[in-house]
């Protein structure tokens, strides 16, 4: 594989036609196995989509907008990351329910149980553009470990390839919109919830079958701004600086905009994007890469 280590050793492999870190196998093939429950509820994404904000949303809507409980406890104790080895498949087995699970894996991979169990499972995405841009920013400038040294427009190149981590991007999407009109999903949208995030928590609840309070509604919009999570230690990933995972001054909430990549691509990147959203997604796929 081309996919590099300083141009040198490759770190991304390919499993079930999507790239996975080369040390990764070992924790996906025992997914299968995973024990899912009924009244799981998943939030999947490809990553850098606004996994978080929609992690966070999620949370407040199941404990009826208590942000005092949220702000006890980091997000990725609250909903983990089920194939990130911390906390691990055996303390997500242990969870009580209903068990908040974030994953970043295609809705093909994960685990077998879901066709039977059905748990509810909420994907949010957003537009390739901005994706690729928040994803290199998080890959090289904030994370210390990540393995990847080539410039942004190496990481573009990859990502128009579907060679990054998670990649290939249409297809991960793909695979959530030919599911939309099941009964036990939802499909959401960065820049919808840019554009109305008290209606969309609104439909977050309504799908996971809570009512509640215009206040209530109010409560956790305010709580889920970027400037209100941006300052919120249990959702910004600071801590990671803490135990050396990420550097000192980017900021996980980085930029939180729609479009931010007009800052970022040049005219041939900006065509090769438009080329795979014109081709490689189904012709009725909604994306919404400026503010309307
Ligand atoms: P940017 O890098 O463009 O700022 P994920 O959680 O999937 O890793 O996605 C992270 C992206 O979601 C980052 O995008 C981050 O700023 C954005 N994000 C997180 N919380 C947000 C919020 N409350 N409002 C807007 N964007 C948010």
């Amino acid at each position: 594989l081309p996919e590099y280590d300083n141009g040198t050793k490759p770190y991304l492999k390919i499993y079930r036609d999507y790239f996975f870190l080369v040390d990764f196998p070992r924790d996906l093939k025992s997914i299968p196995p995973f024990e899912v429950r009924e009244d799981d509820i998943w939030i999947s994404t490809f990553p850098k989509s606004g996994t978080t904000w929609v992690q966070e949303i999620v949370y407040l809507v199941m404990n009826n907008a208590d942000t005092g409980k949220a702000l006890q406890t980091t997000i990725e104790r609250r909903v983990p990351f089920f194939e990130y080895p911390i906390p691990g498949f055996k303390a997500i087995s242990a969870m009580p329910s209903p068990r908040l699970i974030k994953s970043h894996l295609p809705l093909s991979l994960l685990p077998d149980q879901m066709k039977a169990k059905k748990p509810k499972i909420i994907y949010v995405y957003r537009n390739p553009k901005d994706t690729v841009v928040s994803y290199y920013e998080f890959l090289v400038k904030f994370l210390t470990y990540t393995k990847f040294t080539g410039k942004f427009e190496d990481f573009c190149r990859l990502f128009t390839e579907g060679k990054v981590l998670c990649g290939p991007w249409w297809k991960h999407v793909t695979e959530a919109w030919a599911r939309r009109h099941e009964d036990n999903f939802l499909l959401l949208c960065y820049e919808d919830l840019q554009a109305d995030l008290d209606k969309n928590v609104r439909i977050v609840a309504e799908f996971l079958g809570k009512s509640l309070t215009d206040e209530q509604v109010a409560r956790i919009v305010k709580h889920c701004s970027f400037d209100s999570m941006k300052n919120n230690n249990t959702v910004n990933y600071e801590w990671f600086k803490r135990k050396g995972l990420a550097r000192k001054e980017p900021k996980f909430l980085r930029n939180g905009k729609v479009g931010d990549w007009k800052n970022h691509l040049s005219p041939d990147i900006v065509k090769q994007f438009d080329e795979i959203v014109a081709t490689k997604l189904p012709m009725d796929f909604p994306i919404k890469d400026t503010l309307s």
